[in-house]
Order: C-alpha cells, then structure tokens, then sequence
C-alpha cells in the first residue's frame, strides 16, 4: 500500500478508536465466542480458510481479514436467530459451518463485474469436493448470490437457508460501519491508484446509499443492532473528512512525493 494511503488509514484507525464499540460486540461476546470456535476449529471451516486465501484479495480490502469479520459476524447472527426456531441437535452448529463457507468465499471474484453471482458460481466449483450435500451447497450459493447491497433476498426451501442468506448479507453489511474507513476505502484506493481527491469524493458518509443500507438489514439482529454499525462508520468519516480539510496543503505535497496522483483542494462528494 503506497504510504499516503496507510497513513490516513492510520489516521481513520486513530479516530475510529475513540468511538465506541458497536452494541453487538458487547451483547453477544459469548455467541461470538462460539462462533470463533468453530471458525478456527471446524475441520470443514479450516480447510476452507487454507484453500481460499490464495484467491482472496487482501490488497482490494476484501481479504481474508474482510472474510474472517463476515464468517465470524454471520456465525454470531445464525446462533441467536437460529436458536428461536431450530430444534434438531447439530442443525444450528451445521448452519454456522455453512455461513462461515459462505463467508469466506462471498468475495473470491470481488474485483470482477457482479462479483456476487461470479462469486457464487467458483465457491460451487469450490466446495465440489466438501463433505456437503446438495440442499447445503445451494444454500452457500445463494447466500453469495445474493449478497449484493441492495439486493432482493431469495425465499428458500428452508428455514436454516434462509438464516444463512440473510446472515451472511447483514454481516456483510456491517462492513460498511467503522470498518469502511479503518480498513476497506484505503485498500481499495490503494489498489486502484485512485488520486486521493477522488477517494475523499468518493467517501460514502456523504452518500444517500450508505444510510439506505440500514433499511436493507434481513434478520431481526441485523436490523437492529446493523444500523448503529452504520452510524458509527458515518461519524468516522466526518472526522476524516475534516481531518483532511485541514491537512489538505500537507497531503498534497505527500501524495505529489509518493507518485500518487496530484490532490486536488477541489474536494467534494460524488454519488457512487
Ligand atoms: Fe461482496
Ligand atoms: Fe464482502
């Protein structure tokens, strides 16, 4: 990552600090806890995770550190949903194990054009030789398919589909609170070259998108502890924003230094 960029994303980590920890890390600590088990522990999730890290894409900001806070989000979201109307022993664990899948593999075709069906179709491919049967497979896939913002959610067969599509899609979309700014925006930048103008135009605190995702949320969890995520990820940006209102004369002779393309005082916002 070229050093401009690390540094804001420093800055952005700075401020992002003094904000507090969403509700959902504090609430649920112990179902979070469990998920994580099974994440690094599950032989299928493990073998998964050792597979797909060469085609996941850490230098876009969607990779494996992207993968693993979906995983083990969207394991959380499955063992409390899940546990109000799944009975069968071993069903809901079997559900984290899918979502984990599903989180894992949601963003190996990130860069490519409708990342979300190109995705779905090489985590199939993927799994082909997994231990799952048919019904789990299509549920890993549609969950993947479908976890395009702003996308309509499949009805599916069963209950324990359904939980693992609308998991996956909330703990996505959680994503786009703190860790938008923390992690994602500068990596992203990074790897496009984007002048750094066009990054700040491009900061989706401005954007009516970034607030409509909050009505986006799928599961009861999700709607309810999602859009704190994503107020929080809206006053990070703020900050940075204004932080680099001030610090623009500054960055313009580094980003002039570091052969990224010319800052431009002109910052505004732009639709994404
Ligand atoms: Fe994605
Ligand atoms: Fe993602």
């Amino acid at each position: 990552m070229e050093a401009i960029y690390l540094r804001l994303m420093t800055e952005c980590r700075r401020i992002a600090a003094r904000h507090k920890t969403p509700e959902f890390y504090r609430l649920f600590q112990p179902t979070l806890a469990t998920s994580r088990r099974l994440f690094f522990h599950h032989p299928l999730v493990a073998h998964c995770r050792e597979l797909v890290r060469p085609y996941l894409l850490d230098d876009f900001g969607h990779g494996l550190h992207h993968a693993s806070k979906v995983s083990l989000d969207a394991g959380a979201i499955v063992l409390v949903e899940g546990d109000k109307y799944v009975s069968v022993p071993g069903e809901l664990e079997r559900a984290v194990v899918l979502v984990q899948l599903a989180g894992l593999l949601h963003d190996i075709k990130r860069a490519e054009a409708d990342h979300a069906s190109a995705g779905a179709k090489a985590a199939r491919r993927f799994l082909r030789d997994f231990p799952l049967s048919a019904t789990e497979v299509v549920a890993v896939f549609d969950a993947i398919a479908s976890h395009e913002a702003f996308s309509e959610a499949p009805v599916c067969d069963t209950v324990t589909a359904q939980l693992v599509v609308n998991a996956l899609y909330d703990a996505d979309k959680f994503r786009w609170g703190p860790d938008n700014f923390t992690h994602t925006v500068w990596f992203m930048a990074s790897y496009r070259k984007l002048p750094i103008a066009e990054v700040i135009g491009k900061f989706p605190w401005g954007v009516s998108g970034i607030q409509r995702i909050k009505e986006t949320f799928r599961t009861t969890l999700g709607r309810q502890y999602g859009p704190e995520f994503i107020d929080l990820g809206v006053q990070i940006g703020k900050e940075i924003f204004q932080y680099l209102q001030r610090h623009v004369n500054d960055l313009k002779g580094e980003a002039e230094g570091s052969g990224v393309a010319v800052f431009s005082a002109e910052v505004g916002r732009e639709e994404e």
